[in-house]
């Protein structure tokens, strides 16, 4: 039990809790509920073994206010007010009336477009209801999550994973399809800015229905959706690259076509994309996917991964290349699993 009376003052134990960024295969943009994050469409993703935050929370009697420290800085206000609402659920789910200091790290680049808001809204709901004395379901967890950044409730299973639209706060949650050893699939990340990308995706997806086109996507997502499933469980690369490729170029389609228009990709991302078609067409097995940023995500077989990190490495103007495999859960940090501290 993590609540003690001492001197009338309540103790909570503090909670450690990390969590893998996904990356999505077939895209959540648009909501239908935008303060719940209820998506206009179902999506899919891998989790991003290897990159991870790393969050601690600890609930105290007597903090004046929530804080909340990123990769050891004060966080700025729009990001603490982002956490605190997520530690206002908790509160009202455990009855506590504490605030609590929120310590979190990624262990990759923050903010240039690799979901770290889902990798770090993942680790906070875990460690936040643990800390609170909590012990929630996946089920659970990933609904919490959701609330505070869509993507986020993703990033609770591991592995293959499925967000069931569902409509409702009560049906919108994320399920593991198929576990991170089922199919040795990298994702090659081609960073290309370092910047702060300008148009968050919070603001994307409450104007994605501006878009002709966002009910043609919508419409269509449960055709692309199965075909992305069943191309994981089959392991059939080729029908994944066409299904990933198609539901990127669509998402995209809708950005540049919405009121305002979003344009994320910047010339050396076109560069890259053409580079990964050639590859294919000369045999490669990899397909491209972008995020709301100008980064490109090669997906390939394990086999064929070291050649294409070498090959997008070499392309001008890419900065870094990262590679995952499928990664697990988010899961609670004990002194004992300090074997995770390398991974
Ligand atoms: C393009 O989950 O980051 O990465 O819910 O506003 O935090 P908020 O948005 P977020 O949107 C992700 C958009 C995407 C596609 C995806 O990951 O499905």
């Amino acid at each position: 039990m993590s609540v003690a009376l001492q001197h009338h003052k309540k103790i909570y134990n503090p909670a450690t809790a990390i969590a893998h960024p996904n990356i999505a295969l077939i895209k959540y943009w648009g909501d239908l509920d935008p303060d719940l994050h209820i998506p206009s469409n179902g999506s899919i993703s891998m989790s991003l073994g290897g990159l991870f935050t790393r969050t601690r929370v600890r609930f105290e009697d007597g903090l004046p206010d929530d804080r909340f420290v990123l990769n050891d800085k004060q966080a700025d206000r729009q990001s603490s007010e982002r956490v605190s609402k997520l530690l206002e659920r908790v509160r009202q789910m455990s009855g506590t009336t504490c605030h609590a200091l929120v310590e979190s790290r990624n262990n990759f680049p923050t903010g240039v477009g690799i979901a770290s808001s889902a990798a770090g809204f993942a680790a906070l709901s875990l460690a936040a209801t643990r800390a609170a004395g909590l012990e929630l379901d996946e089920k659970a967890l990933s609904r919490l999550a959701r609330t505070g950044s869509g993507s986020a409730c993703r990033s609770i299973p591991g592995g293959f994973v499925e967000w069931q639209a569902g409509g409702t706060d009560e049906a919108s949650f994320a399920i593991s399809i198929a576990p991170p050893g089922h199919w040795d699939l990298v994702d090659c990340i081609a960073v290309v800015s370092q910047e702060e990308k300008g148009v968050r995706s919070i603001l994307g997806h409450t104007v994605a229905h501006t878009s002709l086109l966002q009910s043609a996507r919508v419409e269509n997502a449960p055709r692309r959706l199965k075909m992305c499933r069943e191309a994981i469980l089959r392991r059939d690369f080729e029908e994944l690259a066409e299904v990933v490729e198609l539901d990127s170029n669509l998402m995209h389609a809708v950005m540049i076509t919405s009121n305002p228009p979003l344009f994320y990709w910047q010339p050396e991302t076109m560069r890259i994309i053409q580079a990964i078609q050639s590859m294919r067409k000369a045999g490669l097995p990899v397909c491209y996917t972008v995020d709301a940023g100008p980064n490109v995500h090669a997906l390939s077989p394990a086999e064929s991964s070291v050649k294409i990190t070498e090959m997008i490495g070499a392309i001008s103007g890419v900065s870094q290349v990262m590679v995952a495999h499928p990664g697990g859960p988010a899961r609670i940090e004990t002194v004992q699993s300090e074997g995770e501290r390398r991974e």
